[in-house]
């Protein structure tokens, strides 16, 4: 049966994201967050980024219009019962998932309704054994920002199983993204090779080797790579980054992994980058 349903749990930088490619192609979509402020600034996102299409001759006025209308923004997770494809795009952290996992378990009505995580790093077996049904349980790793990277990792675990990940990888075809898969192993495919590279640039920073705007334009100038990377890391979030770091050292205990004290600090401090107004650069 086709996936026509979609729940997107948390709507901060990835799930507005996800709602809007969603619904753009054609799903109806529920955002659920935390509280009315959460669920008013994952719709002003979704928002911003339509305009965004539209002042740029990409969409009509009525397209946008039509996309926003798709997707509807709640604060009960009891809406999410009668969803065919959940996808959980919540805060990193392993706890967290494994309860909203659980309360999905417990609400989404369909037994045969995917439930997947956009988690950038956490083993999905930890995540699905939250639930009673962990062969419904799949990783689908999106990549910021959503409507424009064609991306989606597919993650698939011992328990996962083939009918659902067919069902996954159709879906996430039929919104416009290739898909690769990858065994549950902590940071999949990419973020495996590309935490190690931005956590080097940031020890190279904190070293004094060279300033934080010249490691930058060596990579995009040198390696035409479309950001350098600190500024990527200000781009996913500082917090966030360090989150899959830890996840990943914990996993493989290889030092390159490792947070170095810099990052560690400055996401103590609150410097999260873009999404807080400073990181490695001032954005107020
Ligand atoms: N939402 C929607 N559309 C956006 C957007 C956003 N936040 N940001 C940019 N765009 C669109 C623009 O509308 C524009 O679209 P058109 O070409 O159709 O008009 C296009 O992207 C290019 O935008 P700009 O010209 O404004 O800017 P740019 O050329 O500097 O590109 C960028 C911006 C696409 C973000 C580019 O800098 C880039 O690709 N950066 C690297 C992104 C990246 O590596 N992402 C992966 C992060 S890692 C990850 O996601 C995994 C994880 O688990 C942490
Ligand atoms: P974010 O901080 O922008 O958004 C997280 C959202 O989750 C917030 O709006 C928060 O209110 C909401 N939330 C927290 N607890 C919740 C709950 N119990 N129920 C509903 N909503 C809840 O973070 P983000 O960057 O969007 O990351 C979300 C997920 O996507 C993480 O697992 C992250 O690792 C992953 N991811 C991030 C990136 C990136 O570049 N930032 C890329 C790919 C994947």
């Amino acid at each position: 049966m086709s996936i026509e349903r979609v729940g997107v749990i948390g709507g901060g930088l990835m799930g507005s994201g996800i709602a809007e490619v969603c619904s753009r192609a054609g799903s109806d979509v529920i955002v659920h967050e935390i509280n009315a402020d959460a669920a008013e600034a994952a719709l002003a996102r979704v928002q911003k980024s339509l305009a965004r299409a539209v002042e740029r001759g990409k969409l009509e006025v009525a397209g946008s219009e039509e996309i926003l209308g798709r997707i509807s923004f709640s604060t009960d997770l009891g809406e999410q019962s009668d969803r065919q494809l959940v996808i959980e795009a919540a805060t990193e952290n392993e706890e967290l998932k494994k309860q909203i996992f659980a309360d999905l378990d417990a609400t989404v009505e369909d037994a045969s309704a995917i439930l997947a995580s956009n988690t950038s790093s956490i083993p999905i077996t930890r995540i699905a054994s939250a639930t009673n049904r962990p062969e419904n349980v799949v990783g689908l790793h999106f990549f910021n920002p959503v409507p424009v990277m064609a991306l989606v990792e597919m993650v698939t675990t011992v328990m996962s199983s083939e009918q659902v990940e067919l069902r996954a990888q159709e879906y996430a075809e039929s919104i416009g993204k290739t898909v690769i898969r990858a065994k549950d192993r902590a940071g999949f495919v990419v973020n495996m090779l590309l935490i190690p590279y931005m956590l080097s640039a940031v020890r190279m920073y904190e070293a004094g080797h060279a300033t934080a705007e010249d490691i930058d334009t060596g990579m995009r100038l040198g390696a035409n790579h479309p950001m350098g990377p600190l500024e990527l890391g200000d781009f996913v979030g500082l917090d966030t980054t360090k989150f899959v770091a830890d996840v990943l050292f914990e996993e493989f205990k290889d030092p390159s992994y490792a947070s170095p004290p810099l990052l560690t600090r400055m996401v103590e401090a609150g410097l999260w980058g873009r999404k807080s107004g400073r990181g490695f650069y001032n954005y107020s």
